[in-house]
């Protein structure tokens, strides 16, 4: 082999090198940072807490309820959830609400909190729905009915 050869391989194979340690593609977090970041995803967290924890209709399932300890635990759900940087820790959905007999009626003043926190936070109408849409479905694994 050649210099000139040898050179090419040379190349090609740190090109290869190269390649090959590539960062992985980022995961699909284009929600978590259209809606904002972490101010937006506190602040939604924020107007839901204020809310749901003095709504008359679901208030009476919160009366044990550390805020500090659920903000974190929803915030970094949310967070996740929409592609952030977060791990949410907490219990799975079916764990965190078994026993509680909620409604879907009950489901519904939740999710009403949650659109007008989402409006308190100023986000977009069109984005509103994106986070509904991953966070509706869990209707199923919350609610006894
Ligand atoms: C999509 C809707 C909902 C989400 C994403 C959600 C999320 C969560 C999370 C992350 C926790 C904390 C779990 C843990 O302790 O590890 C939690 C707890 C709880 N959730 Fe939900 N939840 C939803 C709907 C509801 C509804 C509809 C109700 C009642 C009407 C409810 C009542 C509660 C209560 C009472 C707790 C226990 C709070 C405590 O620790 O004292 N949740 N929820």
């Amino acid at each position: 082999m050649n210099n000139q050869t040898t050179f090419q391989w040379l190349t090609a194979a740190l090109l290869l090198c190269l390649l090959a340690f590539q960062p992985l593609p980022a995961a699909d977090n284009q929600l978590y940072h259209e809606l904002g970041g972490q101010p937006t995803v506190d602040r939604i967290t924020h107007e839901l807490l204020d809310r749901i924890l003095v709504n008359e209709k679901i208030a009476f399932l919160f009366e044990d309820t550390n805020r500090e300890e659920l903000h974190e635990k929803i915030a970094n759900q949310i967070c996740m959830e929409t592609g952030g940087p977060c791990d949410y820790e907490g219990l799975d959905m079916i764990e965190a609400h078994s026993g509680m007999d909620i409604k879907y009626s009950e489901f519904d003043v939740f999710v009403s909190d949650f659109i007008a926190a989402m409006e308190a936070a100023q986000v977009p109408y069109r984005l509103q729905n994106r986070v509904l849409a991953i966070f509706a479905p869990m209707r199923e694994d919350i609610t006894y009915e």
